[in-house]
């Protein structure tokens, strides 16, 4: 019989994907390197960096490069999240990430942010975006 690990959530697999992505981290405008990590159903981890551009805006987040490797791995659901950034408190992700990130999982998905110090600050995705517009916002009656 398995037995499941319990890891502070600093130690977590999920975590130490995030932590290896965001060395990847293309940041020549801010120097601010960013890595998140997301367990999907199957059990598989998708991770991503942030990938800046000299056209500011044209940059993309961590979290929205890990959403594209889960839906180029063929998967569309979110269980956990992990985000980690050098910083003197745990980086939430910003609001489109939020948005991005409640296209695939439900209002409980937990998302644990970390600095890479070791403080940690767990949300849920309902909590990081309360109110949130959704499919059934387009529901005509
Ligand atoms: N950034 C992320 O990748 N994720 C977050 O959760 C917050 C911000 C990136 C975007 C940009 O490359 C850098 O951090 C500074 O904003």
């Amino acid at each position: 019989m398995s037995k499941k690990t319990e890891h502070p959530m600093s130690e977590s697999p999920l975590m130490d994907a995030a932590r290896a992505v965001r060395e990847k981290a293309y940041v020549p405008y801010s120097d601010f390197k960013v890595g998140a990590a997301i367990r999907a159903p199957s059990g598989a981890i998708y991770s991503g960096c942030n990938v800046e551009n000299v056209a500011y805006p044209e940059g993309t987040c961590a979290e929205a490069g890990a959403i594209a490797a889960m839906a180029a791995a063929g998967e569309y659901r979110i269980e956990e999240v992990a985000v980690i950034a050098d910083s003197p408190a745990p980086v939430p992700p910003c609001g489109g990430c939020r948005q991005k990130l409640k296209e695939f999982a439900a209002g409980d998905v937990k998302v644990t942010m970390a600095t890479t110090d070791g403080k940690t600050l767990t949300m849920t995705v309902a909590e990081l975006l309360p109110g949130a517009f959704g499919a059934e916002h387009m529901e005509r009656g």
